[in-house]
């Protein structure tokens, strides 16, 4: 495993040195070696996974606040619950983390690192995600395109996180696994105090009257929207790139699909369901 680390690492050297599109792949590397080589699973260790757009960062500040008591004392969020695969590219070291390490993550079931640790799966209704994704590839990544060509992307698995409807299979397949939780972010909106209570016991933190209140306070949208910087540290270079900041946390919703779609889009969107799918028991989407 060493020799292999050493090896990829001069290979993701030399395509580092080359510059232009051989930064492409050396990023490839570098994130295959965190991946697989690097990070080791530990019992202990968290992982938060979702799709983009379905409420990673409600869920990060859900359990910061659950495992610190309350804690705002940070400038962002990411510093507590670090983004998994972008640890390679920023300035957190493994080694450097507190125990528990709880990390957000959008890998697939199948690309993700097996261990003992545990997984929470947020899973949020397909057609909000999908309006969620297109606002913010269009506040962050400069798209251009209208909202049918997106939701066509969307459908077909071409955005830059794939297939939501294989990622939310992949995950769903694996929901009785003792160490993972599937949740639904419309399970957080309806009934927050027995959601958190279920985290809790999964995660094994003690919960009372006195937390949940603060964890609910804390982690409330207009609370949160209210500290956007705090979960949005790109605001900065946003800027400077001319991207237009302050749609992080756009609306926190659940009824898109019933205002903002027409019939061919619901049909469209309910096709590719049980094309994939296969099945009308993965609920509420
Ligand atoms: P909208 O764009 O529909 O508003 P992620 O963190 O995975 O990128 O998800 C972002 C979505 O979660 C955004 O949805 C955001 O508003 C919503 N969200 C974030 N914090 C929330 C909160 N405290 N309550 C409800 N929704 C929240």
């Amino acid at each position: 495993m060493k020799l292999l680390n050493i090896t990829l690492l001069i290979v993701q050297r030399v395509f580092e040195f080359f510059g232009g599109i051989s930064q492409y792949i050396a990023r490839t590397i570098a994130s295959l070696r965190f991946i697989k080589l690097i990070y080791k699973p530990i019992p202990t260790d968290v992982f938060i996974v979702t799709y983009p757009r379905s409420c990673t960062t409600w869920m990060q500040m859900i359990i910061y606040q659950l495992i610190s008591n309350g804690d705002l004392e940070f400038n962002h969020i990411g510093e507590k619950i670090p983004f998994f695969e972008r640890i390679p590219f920023s300035n957190i070291r493994l080694k450097g983390l507190p125990n528990p390490r709880i990390f957000k993550t959008h890998l697939p079931y199948d690309k993700i690192p097996k261990g003992k640790c545990k997984y929470i799966y947020i899973m949020r209704n397909g057609m909000d995600v999908v309006l969620s994704y297109y606002h913010f590839y269009k506040s962050y990544l400069k798209y251009h395109n209208n909202f049918d060509a997106f939701f066509k992307k969307f459908l077909d698995g071409k955005l830059q996180s794939k297939s939501w409807f294989n990622h939310v299979l992949g995950w769903y397949k694996v929901k009785e696994n003792e160490n993972v939780l599937f949740l639904h972010y419309e399970d957080l909106k309806n009934n927050f105090d027995a959601t958190i209570v279920k985290i809790s016991n999964f995660l094994g933190i003690e919960l009372n009257k006195d937390k949940l209140k603060i964890v609910k306070q804390n982690s409330e949208f207009d609370f949160m929207k209210n500290y956007e910087e705090k979960f949005d540290h790109a605001n900065e270079i946003l800027l400077t790139m001319g991207i237009k900041p302050k749609n992080f946390l756009r609306k926190g919703t659940s009824d898109y699909g019933k205002i903002e779609f027409d019939d061919k889009k619901i049909q469209l969107f309910e096709k590719k369901m049980d094309e994939i799918f296969k099945s009308k028991t993965i609920a509420k989407i």
